[in-house]
């Protein structure tokens, strides 16, 4: 088993293990889906990734991070992003969905405008008001950040029947793959993390509490959700704090996502925010080893993401049956035909034959011609000094 060999989940067959990793780009308009989108997450099924995920899509206004985050809350909203899915599939790729809810998160700046709570400024300047966020608890996301509405047993109803909304309108726009965001400090690891939740009422408490709304999720999605079509949820699988949510609770949540028909975790970590001090340990794949506990103690599938770039070290990953699929994001940034190069450098395609051919052709004649001329130089050897 290697980078290249497909993946099949139900009646899914991803073409090889390297997934785009939801990407925000903060430039929607009421949710809606525009040539931007096309562009960015075309430009990746074009560079020979296997699954493309679009950015956190909100399943309701309210859940929406920024002014510009894309949404599946409106009917209105599903022809833009199908537009999106056909291209993504015609060229070989599976089009996913991060499904998302902010939370407390909610009515937050781009991060180029700040990441602070939206407030009068942002009217002035962008004509962008802020609104009111729900969460488990009254407790705020950080210093300057008002406190959340805490939730009604009606508004967890609610936010369930959105979600399953919006994974009907997923359905609709040709969308094969859902991935719930309840990870970095979105709603539902608000509900299972104890640094966001303090309540008492059988959605909060002990581990079964504050995982309750993470598993009735999973149950109202795959009520709506074909049976024929793949179910991911990313956690974050520690919150990096003593007193926080921790790996073995994810193992845990892992298994129990896993027997009501989610298919793959992705492994992400952090983003619980309040007033507490995470120490990550970043450094290459730094989730790795913890994205395999998962696989090997949980018996699901996993995927792994952060700080993933190295051609080897990817594919290693696979081969060595740490995760199932891995999942990259800043690289594809800089690198959009990434798995294409590194397939080449896998010597997994040695005539550009996994290139479409309208780049492939040339670069094929390309490579014919520099080779029988020998113009292809041997990379000089740095000068001892
Ligand atoms: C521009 C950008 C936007 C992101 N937006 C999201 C998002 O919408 N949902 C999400 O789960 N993670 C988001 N992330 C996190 C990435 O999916 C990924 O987990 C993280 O960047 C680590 O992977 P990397 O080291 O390959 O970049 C974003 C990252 C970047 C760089």
């Amino acid at each position: 088993m290697h980078l290249f060999d497909p993946l099949v989940i139900r009646g899914v067959t991803i073409p090889n293990r390297v997934v785009v990793s939801p990407m925000s780009q903060y430039i929607a308009e009421e949710g809606v889906a525009n040539d931007w989108h096309l562009v960015h997450l075309g430009r990746f099924a074009l560079g020979g990734a296997g699954l493309v995920f679009t950015e956190a899509t909100a399943v309701e206004a309210r859940g929406r991070r920024t002014h510009g985050d894309l949404g599946l809350w409106s009917d209105t909203q599903i022809e833009p992003l199908a537009r999106v899915a056909r291209f993504v599939a015609e060229q070989g790729a599976v089009p996913g969905v991060q499904l998302a809810h902010a939370g407390r998160k909610a009515s937050e700046r781009r991060p180029w405008h700040g990441e602070t709570p939206v407030d009068d400024e942002d009217v002035a300047l962008r004509g962008e008001a802020p609104w009111e966020a729900i969460a488990p608890s009254a407790l705020p996301y950080g210093e300057v950040w008002p406190a959340p509405t805490p939730m009604h047993t009606e508004d967890i109803a609610a936010v369930l029947a959105a979600f399953r909304d919006a994974a009907r309108r997923a359905e609709a726009a040709g969308l094969e793959v859902i991935e719930v965001y309840a990870a970095h400090g979105f709603l539902a690891h608000q509900f299972y993390s104890p640094l966001a939740n303090e309540r008492r009422d059988g959605y909060g408490g002990d581990f079964e509490g504050r995982i309750r709304f993470a598993l009735e999720l999973a149950d109202a999605l795959r009520e709506v959700w074909p049976e024929r079509l793949a179910l991911f949820f990313r956690l974050s699988l520690t919150d990096w704090v003593d007193e926080g949510w921790t790996l073995d609770e994810s193992v845990e949540l892992a298994r129990r996502l896993g027997e009501r028909g989610v298919d793959l975790i992705d492994c992400s970590s952090g983003g619980i925010g309040g007033p507490h001090r995470p120490r990550m340990p970043l450094g290459p794949g730094f989730m790795v080893p913890r994205a395999a506990r998962v696989r090997r103690e949980a018996g699901i599938a996993t995927m792994a993401v952060g700080f993933i770039w190295d051609a080897a070290q990817a594919d290693e990953i696979i081969r060595s049956g740490q995760a199932d699929a891995v999942a990259l994001a800043r690289e594809l940034l800089a690198e959009p035909n990434w798995p294409l190069r590194v397939a080449r450098e896998l010597g997994l395609d040695d005539d550009f034959g996994r290139w479409k051919p309208q780049f492939g052709w040339w670069l094929g004649k390309r490579e014919r011609v520099v080779t029988k001329l020998g113009m292809r130089q041997a990379p000089a050897q740095p000068a001892k000094r």
